[in-house]
This record gives structure tokens, C-alpha cells and sequence, in this order.
């Protein structure tokens, strides 16, 4: 039996983490959030000193990562572990973001992770969270979204998140942050971040997360209910 998988890419802060954990809650589905993987593989190059242009290294430490995500209650983030340590925390932090997009360009970084990403889609469901879930991870997944808002919009949603998390953050640094972040996600050669020709595109600048969840969940209620 296939499982089904729901595929959500989109640049930082388009709001595709919330959808995410909403949608896994709502339809009992497990979740995976592969930008943890990429901001993991960060971290550990960071700590041991590897540097983040050595490809073959940054390849190799990827596809030997001591890593655990711990479960949680459906849509709930897990526990993220790291050579023993909780890196939870550490792991969702803006730095960790950045780290992950610059080992994110490496072909040999990508390639050592999908297998392992690939092994997240268990019954009875999966929703993926990413930039190249519906592209390249998932590419045969019967409902992809591709999720978007203005930069600036992104950039607001993220300072009143990462604020109320107690992070000390500017905005207008932020903003900078986010169209660096897009522009090497966007532009690189492997696997860009662009929507899938089979995506359904939803621009959430304007719209309240309530019906963008309601959007996205009638669309894979819809693609459910044509393979009953
Ligand atoms: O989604 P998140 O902000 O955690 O992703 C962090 C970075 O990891 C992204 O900016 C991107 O460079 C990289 N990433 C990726 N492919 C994915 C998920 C994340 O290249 N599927």
C-alpha cells in the first residue's frame, strides 16, 4: 500500500511549519520537518570545525549524523537530539537557519539526506515540511502545496516569533536575513526552492493561518476522497 504524502515547501516564515504541525495533528499523520535535518547538519560541521565550502566532508558528516527525533503527540515538535545532547531548542534558532542554508547548497549534503527523509513516510500518513519536498523528496505525492507571503510580511511574522520566544532580533536585520536565505535557496543549482507544476500555490500574505489551514486541508481531503 502506498502511503500518502502531503508535501509543503516555501521559503522561511511563508508559515508552512504551523500548517504543518496543524494538518499532521488534524489527519494523525506523521511530520517531518526536513529543514531540521539541513540546520542539524550545521550545527555539527560548526561544532567540529568543518568547513562549510569542504562538500565531501559536510557530505559524510550528513550521512553519518548521531540523530534522534524523539516522538511527540501528532503535530507537536519532536525532541531533537544530537550525539546524546537535546538540541531542541538550539536547533530553531534564526543562526541555525542560516547554517543550514549554506550546507544546504552541496549536491553531496542533499543526497546523503534522502534516503533518510524518504524513510519518514510511514502509514498512516506524512505531511513534509521543506523546500524540495514536492520537487525531488516526494516528487510523485498526490497533494503539494507550495507556500508563500512577501518578504516583509515573512519578516514581521518571524520577529513576533522569535520575540515572544525570547530571542533578541531586529527587524530590519531580519528582513536582510530572510532575502539573503531566499535568494542562495532560490538561486542555487541543486534543487532550488521553486513550487512544483503540480502545486497548489497559496499566497498567505493577506490571508489569516486559519483559512490558509482550511485551504490546504480541503485540497488533501479532496485528493483523499478521489483515491477512496
Ligand atoms: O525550513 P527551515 O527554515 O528550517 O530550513 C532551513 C534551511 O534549510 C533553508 O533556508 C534551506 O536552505 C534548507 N532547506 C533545504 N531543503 C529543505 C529544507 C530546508 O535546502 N528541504
Amino acid at each position: 500500500m502506498t502511503v500518502p504524502v502531503v508535501t509543503i515547501d516555501g521559503p522561511s516564515g511563508s508559515g508552512k511549519g504551523t500548517i504543518c504541525q496543524l494538518l499532521a495533528k488534524q489527519l494523525g499523520w506523521h511530520l517531518l520537518d526536513s529543514g531540521a535535518l539541513y540546520r542539524i547538519v550545521g550545527l555539527a560541521a560548526e561544532r567540529q570545525g568543518v568547513s562549510f565550502d569542504d562538500e565531501a566532508a559536510l557530505a559524510a558528516l550528513a550521512a553519518n549524523l548521531d540523530v534522534a527525533f524523539l516522538p511527540s503527540e501528532p503535530g507537536e515538535p519532536a525532541t531533537v537530539m544530537l550525539d546524546g545532547d537535546d538540541i531542541s531548542q538550539l536547533v530553531r534558532m534564526e543562526t541555525s537557519g542560516e547554517l543550514a542554508s549554506k550546507v544546504a547548497v552541496h549536491q553531496g549534503v542533499r543526497e546523503a539526506l534522502k534516503s533518510f527523509q524518504r524513510g519518514f513516510a510511514r502509514a498512516p500518513g506524512l505531511v513534509a515540511d521543506g523546500r524540495d519536498m514536492g520537487t525531488v523528496i516526494f516528487s510523485d505525492a498526490p497533494v503539494k502545496i507550495y507556500l508563500t507571503a512577501s518578504a516583509e510580511e515573512r519578516a514581521q511574522r518571524r520577529y513576533k516569533q522569535l520575540i515572544g520566544k525570547g530571542e533578541s532580533v531586529n527587524l530590519a536585520a531580519l528582513l536582510e536575513d530572510i532575502q539573503a536565505r531566499d535568494d542562495r535557496d532560490m538561486n542555487r543549482t541543486v534543487a532550488p526552492l521553486k513550487p512544483a507544476e503540480d502545486a497548489l500555490v497559496i499566497d498567505s500574505s493577506c490571508i489569516p493561518v486559519e483559512e490558509v489551514f482550511q485551504q490546504v486541508l480541503s485540497a488533501v481531503q479532496a485528493s483523499l476522497s478521489s483515491q477512496l
